[in-house]
C-alpha cells in the first residue's frame, strides 16, 4: 500500500483538536477533511463520537430545522443561538458558522456578524456565499484575523437570482467563470472553500489549481473533503434525498455509527461515488 493511501484512510486521532491550519496540511497530505452539519450540542456530540474532522453550522437549518422553503429569513440572533449549542457539543472539531443572508452585505456588516459568530457562537470561522462584491468582505475579514470558507457552485441564498436549486458551472463560460471566482476568492484570503451543486469534472479541476482545500458536496470524490447535510445522511428530512447524499443511518445500530460509516466512506474515497456526482 502506498503512503497516499495509508493517509488517506487514516481516521482522526481522538482527542486532536481540529485547526484552521491543519485543514491545509491535510490538503497536502492527502488526507480527505470530513465535515458534517450540526444544529445542537446534541448531534455536535455525535459528529465527535463519529471522528468528524469539522461541523458546520449551516443556515440550511432554516430549512431542515425550521421548516422554511429557503435560507433567506435565517437571522444572525439564530446562527449565533445554533453555533453556541453546538460549540457546547464539540470538543475537537473545527466548528464553521454560516454568515446568513444580507449579514455580510459589506466589509463593516461582515465584521460585526462574524464577531458575534466567533465571540458569543463559538465558531472559529465564518462561511459566506458568492464571489463579486464578497472579495473585498473576505479580503477585510482576513485582515482582521478572521479564517473565511468561500461557498461557490449552487448558493442557496441566490435561489432566486439562480432560478431554483440546480447545478452550476455546466457549460465552457459558465466553468470558466467559476474557476476564476476560486482563484479570487482564495487569492482574496479565504482559507477553505465549499464546492457546492458542481460537475465533478470542474471541482477536481478546481481543487487541483487552489492551494486551499475545497470541500464538495454535490461536487464529486475529488475534492479535498466532503460535507452533507446531518439531517439528510441520518434520512430525517422529509421527501425525496438530494442525489448527492446517502442513507449512511441504513444498517447501521446508531447515528454515532452512521457518521463512522461516512468518515470512513469520505476517507476511503468510496463517497462519493459516480451516482452521488453530476
Ligand atoms: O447551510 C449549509 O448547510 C451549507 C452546506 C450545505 C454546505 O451551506
Amino acid at each position: 500500500m502506498s503512503n497516499t493511501k495509508i493517509a488517506a484512510t487514516r481516521e482522526k486521532p481522538a482527542g486532536d483538536k481540529v485547526t484552521v491550519p491543519r485543514l491545509r496540511e491535510m490538503k497536502t497530505r492527502g488526507e480527505k477533511i470530513v465535515m458534517l452539519t450540526a444544529y445542537d450540542a446534541g448531534f455536535a456530540a455525535q459528529c465527535e463520537l463519529g471522528g468528524v474532522d469539522s461541523v458546520l453550522v449551516g443556515d440550511s437549518l432554516g430549512m431542515v430545522v425550521q421548516g422554511r422553503a429557503s435560507t433567506l429569513p435565517v437571522t444572525l440572533d439564530e446562527m449565533v443561538y445554533h453555533s453556541a449549542a453546538v460549540a457546547r457539543g464539540t470538543h475537537t472539531a473545527l466548528l464553521i458558522a454560516d454568515l446568513p443572508f444580507m449579514t455580510f452585505r459589506d466589509a463593516d456588516t461582515a465584521l460585526r456578524s462574524s464577531a458575534r459568530l466567533l465571540a458569543e457562537g463559538g465558531a472559529a470561522m465564518v462561511k459566506l456565499e458568492g464571489a463579486d462584491y464578497v472579495l473585498d468582505v473576505i479580503r477585510a475579514l482576513d485582515r482582521h484575523q478572521i479564517p473565511v470558507c468561500a461557498h461557490l457552485g449552487l448558493t442557496p441564498q441566490s435561489v432566486h437570482k439562480l432560478g431554483g436549486y440546480h447545478v452550476q458551472g455546466k457549460g465552457k463560460s459558465a466553468a470558466e467563470r467559476l474557476l476564476a471566482d476560486a482563484r479570487a476568492v482564495e487569492q482574496a484570503g479565504a482559507a477553505l472553500l465549499v464546492l457546492e451543486c458542481v460537475p465533478a469534472a470542474l471541482a477536481r479541476q478546481i481543487t487541483a489549481q487552489l492551494q486551499i482545500p475545497t470541500i464538495g458536496i454535490g461536487a464529486g470524490a475529488d475534492c479535498d473533503g466532503q460535507v452533507l447535510v446531518i439531517y439528510d445522511m441520518l434520512g430525517i428530512t422529509p421527501g425525496k434525498r438530494p442525489r448527492f447524499s446517502r442513507d449512511f443511518l441504513a444498517g447501521q445500530g446508531s447515528v454515532a455509527d452512521a457518521i463512522r460509516a461516512y468518515a470512513k466512506a469520505v476517507r476511503s474515497g468510496a463517497f462519493p461515488a459516480a451516482e452521488h456526482s453530476f
